[in-house]
């Protein structure tokens, strides 16, 4: 058996003939103690990996759950062409959990078997399709199990457990297992769902999420998903994000500050900041009133390149305040530093982080919008008009929940391509649809991503 990461020895203490890899010394050698009979490398699993001759008749392990801004560098690099020679592609966006199993699974013998804890992300996450895509194209069975529960309380992120049989062979399905607990057994559990890979791929943008819910709600989807009178939110308006100072403070002044400093409201932009100062419904001139009325930082510098600054605006910009703002990575970056790009006054403004419900409110007073929240431009008015009103409908709300991704702490997070997907049914498939049948599946949704318990 091989551990690619086997970190003190956890999974090769329990096996008489094993070999580890583990590139953290101190852990390396605990690791030696604790499983005296196991052969332990100390270093780089794909360096490793690149180089041995040996072939294993099986692999277990929990890899290292390391996201792509921190997995960089040589290793990434020999992950990434690791894996691409062993057919599977991913991009810079893979954590490094996913390129572990590939490389691993390169490992084995011809009918070899793995066993391994996964990120809940082999869920939903965009690098999780060539990962599986992989999988099953070299394993006879692929087997997923999804634990509701966590797996490692003390940690934020969820773990669901992956096993594959059949090295050499390819699978017709993904076998899914939904549990609420994970329970220690000798076998592993019974699937109780097998995954048409066609359907995965044509209905579910190759994502195992929308397996938790019953086959009545997921059937309905599929049709709407197949009728030529469903739209996407990306259908007619474009999502994208808000703009990016590089020094929030410096450039949102409360109109206190910009009466003091004498800064003329030609340069001064309101602005919504953040999903926290969201109204309900829509954003009217009242909110903006009563934004500038207690005094909130709301009113963004807007100045543009070439423009003539008049002396109170130079005076800021060299200020104490101007300096520091001026030497932020961003600002840096940009010529003249001052001037913040893609300042757009969107149609609606939408939270990308959501409780209960993710919040698509009006921009009638037409303020712009920073990076904390996405920019909603309508494409086709006609379009928006009928379906908009539509936001709050369930099926609208299952979309959310299924189109998006759990974050921790309970959180819905939509990116700008899953908001995009949101789903507007038609209304024959619409008018099928059972409202508890929907809430439903919306409340098993939020249970999985611990919004209710
Ligand atoms: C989640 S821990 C798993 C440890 C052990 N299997 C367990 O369950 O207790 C992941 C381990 O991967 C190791 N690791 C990270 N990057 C590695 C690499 N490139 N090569 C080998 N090991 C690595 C870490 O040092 C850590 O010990």
């Amino acid at each position: 058996m091989i551990d690619p990461s086997c970190g003190d020895g956890e999974f090769l203490a329990l096996h008489r003939n094993s070999v580890g890899i583990e590139q953290n010394p101190i852990s390396a050698h605990k690791a030696i103690e604790r499983a005296p009979g196991a052969l332990v490398h100390e270093g780089d699993f794909f360096t490793w990996a690149t180089e041995t001759h040996e072939r294993f008749e099986c692999a277990a392990g929990n890899p290292p759950f390391i996201r792509y801004q921190t997995f960089k560098g040589e290793t990434r690099k020999r992950a990434i062409a690791l894996c691409s020679d062993l057919g599977a592609h991913f991009t810079g966006l893979a954590s490094s959990w996913a390129p572990f199993l590939v490389a691993t699974a390169g490992l084995l013998k011809p009918g070899g078997r793995m066993a391994f804890v996964v990120p809940a992300e082999i869920g939903h996450a965009p690098y999780a399709a060539p990962l599986l895509e992989y999988l099953v194209a070299s394993f006879a069975k692929v087997q997923v199990i999804a634990v509701r529960k966590k797996l490692f309380p003390s940690l934020s992120e969820d773990c669901w457990l992956l096993y594959t049989d059949g090295f050499g062979g390819s699978a017709t399905a993904i076998d899914f297992t939904v549990i609420d607990q994970f329970a220690p057994a000798q076998i592993p559990p019974a699937p109780t769902l097998h995954i048409d890979l066609g359907e995965w791929r044509a209905v579910w943008n190759q994502r195992l999420r929308p397996y938790l819910l019953p086959a009545s709600v997921r059937q309905l989807y599929a049709q709407a998903v197949a009728d030529p009178y469903t739209h996407r939110l990306a259908d007619f308006a474009k999502v994208g994000i808000g703009y990016i100072t590089g020094d929030n403070s410096f450039f949102h002044l409360r109109p206190s500050e910009a009466r003091r400093l004498g800064i003329p409201d030609a340069y001064l932009q309101p602005a919504i900041r953040n999903g926290r100062a969201m109204p309900e419904h829509q954003i009217t001139k009242a909110t903006v009133e009563a934004w500038k009325r207690n005094d909130d930082p709301v009113l963004l510098l807007r100045l543009r390149q070439g423009q003539h600054l008049p002396k109170s605006i130079r005076d800021y910009l060299s200020s104490s305040a101007g300096r520091e703002a001026s030497q932020g990575y961003k600002c840096r970056n940009r010529a003249p530093w001052y001037a913040v790009p893609d300042v757009q006054i969107p149609d609606y403004v939408m939270s990308y982080m959501s409780g209960r419900q993710v919040n698509l409110v009006r921009n009638a007073a037409k303020v712009s919008c920073t990076n904390s929240v996405h920019s909603i431009r309508v494409k086709d008015a006609a379009l928006a008009k009928r379906l908009l009103p539509e936001w709050s409908s369930p099926f609208v709300r299952l979309s959310c929940e299924l189109e998006g991704h759990a974050l921790g702490g309970g959180m819905l997070k939509l990116e700008p391509r899953e908001a995009g997907r949101v789903m507007f049914p038609a209304a024959s498939v619409a008018a099928e649809a059972k409202a508890a049948d929907i809430e439903g599946a919306i409340s098993t949704l939020q249970r999985w991503r611990h919004y209710a318990d």
